[in-house]
């Protein structure tokens, strides 16, 4: 079976690329949101925190690779640039000086179910559309991750 790659945009992969596309945005951007409070997470709790937000921001950017790649595989386009992130982000970025671990989590909690959202997007536009995308390892495990992560912040952050 041959899969033409070149209708970027249009048809029924296009509408997922784009989605997933999206996605990618804002795991990037909630990457370096995670990094960022890694590095300036303070108080008696800095430890844990730190090193939680650490693993987690790895756990965000390992699987933005799988994601990327399955869509060039399947002849769709994707995240080229910050310029693009920043274009297409839904996340908002925080460049607060001072923020409290709580309200550190808190954010991060509410970014992650958005994530989880966008994901769960994906998945109706692929059953919908009877696509292969998230099928063969596709993009199944991210879901699951991220959701034990809101856990994780959401145990931490009452
Ligand atoms: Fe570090």
């Amino acid at each position: 079976m041959t899969n033409t790659s070149n209708h970027l945009g249009s048809g029924s992969n296009g509408e997922i690329f784009n989605a997933l596309t999206v996605l990618l945005a804002d795991m990037f951007t909630l990457y370096v949101k995670m990094k960022n409070f890694h590095w300036h997470v303070s108080g008696p709790h800095f430890r844990d925190y730190h090193l939680l937000l650490d693993e987690q921001a790895a756990q965000i950017f390992g699987t933005t690779d799988t994601i990327a790649e399955r869509v060039r595989k399947l002849g769709g386009t994707t995240i080229r640039s910050i310029g693009h992130i920043s274009r297409l982000q839904r996340i908002t970025d925080n460049d607060i000086d001072k923020v409290a671990p709580a309200d550190m989590l808190a954010e991060l909690l509410h970014d992650n179910r958005l994530i989880v959202g966008e994901m769960r997007h994906v998945h109706a536009l692929c059953d919908e559309q009877d696509s292969a995308i998230l099928r063969t390892r596709g993009i199944d495990g991210p879901i699951a991750m991220l959701n034990t992560k809101a856990d994780a912040l959401s145990a931490r952050a009452s």
